[in-house]
C-alpha cells in the first residue's frame, strides 16, 4: 500500500510499504477514506519528538471502511464506516476502566521507552514514535486497529467524513480543554493559539457556556475564523500587549480560564520566548513553553489554566509561585478521546456541531509532503488539510456528483463518473 513515512526533520515521503495484517483477534483493518494532518504531526516533523524511526508512518487522525476483523471483534462488521480515536486503550485495565483512557496500561508495547522520561507510561498512539508504541499511522492506504471494539466509533452514512472526522482527535480535544475549565455563567475564557484545537476550543467553551471568549494568534486569517465561527473576540500577537489587553478586558481581574492551544512550538518575540529558542536549537531545553508562561500569568486568581498544547519534556522557568499564590487549577493531558466520541457525535447528528468548518485543503496522499509543508509554513491560508487516500493526484475531487459520457475520435467511448468518497465525490474515468 501507499503510506505517508518520516524520515527525518522537514521530510516525509510518500512510499510503497507493506499493507497491515491481523496481528491479534481483537484487531481490525480499515481501509483509510480520509486522514487529517494534526498540530501534533508538525511537532515530529520539525524533529522535536524522540524515539522516531526512519520509515515510520505518520497519522492519527483516521477513518474509514472495515475491511478485516480478528476473531474476537465482536460488534462490528466488514463495510462498516468507522472514526478511530487517535490514542489506542484496552478498556480492561484499571485506566481504561476509570475512563482515563489515554492513560490505558496494556496499549503501549515500548512501555519501558516512555517510563523512562515519564515515570509511567502513556497508552500507545496511532503515529508516534516508538515510544508511544511504534503504531503505524493511518496517513495511508490502510491501518491496523487493535482493540477494534474498545475504540471504534460506528458513523451513520447520513453524515460525511468532514463532518466526522474530527471526532479522531481534535473535536474531542477541544472539548476536554474546555470542559477542564470548569466554566460557569459569566465566564471568560482566554484561548491561546486559533489552530484547529484552538478553534475547537473556543466553540466548545461556548457550548459549555462561556460568556465571551478572547482568541489569541499571530496569524490573521486564524484570527478571523475565531471571530467568525466562534464569534471570538480576537488579540494579535504581533499587534497587541497580551497581558495588558487581557487585563483591561476582563476589568483588571483576569481571564476566569485560560487555555494553552499552543504547546512546546509557541513562536513569539518576548525575551523569553528568544531564550526558549536559543535553548531548544542548541540542545539545551524541549520545549519552549512561552504561551503557558503567559497563560499561567494573565489567568484571574482561583482560576484554571487548561493546557491541550502538546509538550514532550522539560520546560524552564514556568512560574509555579504564581500557581500556588493564586491558587490556579492547572489540567492537562492527551485527550481521552474514547469518552467524548458519542456524545460529540449525538452534537454533529444535532447540529449544534458542525466540525467541518476548519477544513481549507483536500489532498491526495500522494500530494502529502506539500500538505505538511504549507501546513507548517501556514501558506495558503492552510488551517487543516484532509488526505484522501483513495484519491491518485490529478484527479479532481468535488463536492456534487456528476456524470458524463462522450464519443471519441475513432469509435471509442469515454464515460465519466463520479464515487462518492467520504466527504466528497472522486472523479472515476471509465474507457
Ligand atoms: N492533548 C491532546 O490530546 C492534543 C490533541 C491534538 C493536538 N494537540 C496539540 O494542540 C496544539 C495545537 O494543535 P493544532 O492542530 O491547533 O496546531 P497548529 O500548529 O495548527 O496551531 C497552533 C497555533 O498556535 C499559534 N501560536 C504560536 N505561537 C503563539 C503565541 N505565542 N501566541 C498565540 N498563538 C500562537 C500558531 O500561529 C498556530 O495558529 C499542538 O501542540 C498539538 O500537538 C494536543
Ligand atoms: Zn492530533
Ligand atoms: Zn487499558
Amino acid at each position: 500500500m501507499k503510506a505517508l513515512c518520516w524520515y527525518g526533520k522537514h521530510d516525509v515521503r510518500v512510499e510503497t510499504v507493506p499493507d497491515p495484517t491481523l496481528l491479534n483477534p481483537r484487531d481490525a483493518i480499515i481501509k483509510i477514506t480520509s486522514a487529517a494532518i494534526c498540530g501534533s504531526d508538525l511537532h515530529l516533523y520539525d524533529g522535536y519528538i524522540p524515539t522516531m524511526e526512519k520509515g515510520d508512518i505518520l497519522g492519527h487522525e483516521n477513518m474509514g471502511e472495515v475491511v478485516e476483523l480478528g476473531t474476537e471483534v465482536r460488534h462490528f462488521r466488514k463495510g462498516d464506516r468507522v472514526v478511530v480515536p487517535f490514542t489506542i486503550s484496552c478498556g480492561r485495565c484499571f485506566f481504561c476502566e476509570k475512563q482515563l483512557w489515554s492513560l490505558c496500561d496494556n496499549s503501549n508495547p515500548n512501555a519501558r521507552k516512555a517510563e523512562k522520561l515519564y515515570g509511567y507510561t502513556p497508552a500507545g498512539m496511532f503515529g508516534y514514535s516508538h515510544m508511544m508504541g511504534g503504531y503505524a499511522g493511518g496517513q495511508a492506504e490502510y491501518l491496523r486497529v487493535p482493540f477494534a471494539d474498545v475504540g471504534l466509533l460506528k458513523v451513520p452514512q447520513e453524515l460525511t467524513d468532514d463532518k466526522v472526522l474530527f471526532l479522531s482527535d481534535i473535536l474531542p480535544t477541544g472539548y476536554m480543554a474546555a470542559e477542564n475549565c470548569q466554566i460557569e455563567p459569566g465566564d471568560t475564557v482566554a484561548v491561546w493559539g486559533c489552530g484547529p484545537v484552538g478553534q475547537f476550543s473556543i466553540q466548545c467553551a461556548r457550548l459549555l457556556g462561556a460568556e465571551r471568549v478572547i482568541a489569541i494568534d499571530d496569524e490573521p486569517e486564524r484570527l478571523a475564523l475565531a471571530e467568525k465561527a466562534g464569534t471570538a473576540e480576537t488579540l494579535n500577537v504581533d499587534d497587541d500587549d497580551i497581558l495588558e489587553k487581557l487585563k483591561d478586558m476582563t476589568g483588571g481581574r483576569g481571564p476566569d480560564s485560560c487555555i494553552d492551544a499552543v504547546g512546546m512550538e509557541a513562536h513569539g518575540m518576548t525575551p523569553d520566548a528568544v531564550l526558549d529558542r536559543v535553548k531548544t536549537s542548541t540542545l539545551l531545553g524541549t520545549d519552549r513553553p512561552h504561551v503557558l508562561r503567559q497563560a499561567i500569568h494573565a489567568c484571574r486568581k482561583g482560576g484554571t489554566v487548561s493546557v491541550p498544547g502538546v509538550y514532550g519534556g522539560f520546560a524552564d522557568k514556568i512560574p509555579l509561585g504564581q500557581v500556588v499564590n493564586k491558587g490556579l487549577t492547572l489540567k492537562s493531558g492527551q485527550t481521552h478521546v474514547h469518552r467524548y466520541m458519542r456524545p460529540l457525535l449525538d452534537k454533529i447528528l444535532a447540529d449544534e456541531i458542525d466540525p467541518s468548518f476548519i477544513i481549507t485543503h483536500r489532498m491526495s496522499l500522494d500530494d502529502a509532503p506539500h500538505g505538511y509543508e504549507i501546513f507548517q509554513k501556514h501558506q495558503d491560508n492552510c488551517i487543516k488539510i484532509v488526505l484522501k487516500p483513495a484519491l491518485g493526484t490529478g484527479l479532481a475531487f468535488q463536492s456534487e456528483p456528476a456524470a458524463a459520457q462522450f464519443d471519441l475520435t475513432g469509435g471509442a467511448r469515454f464515460e465519466y463518473q463520479t464515487q462518492e468518497i467520504g466527504g466528497g465525490f472522486l472523479c472515476h474515468k471509465f474507457h
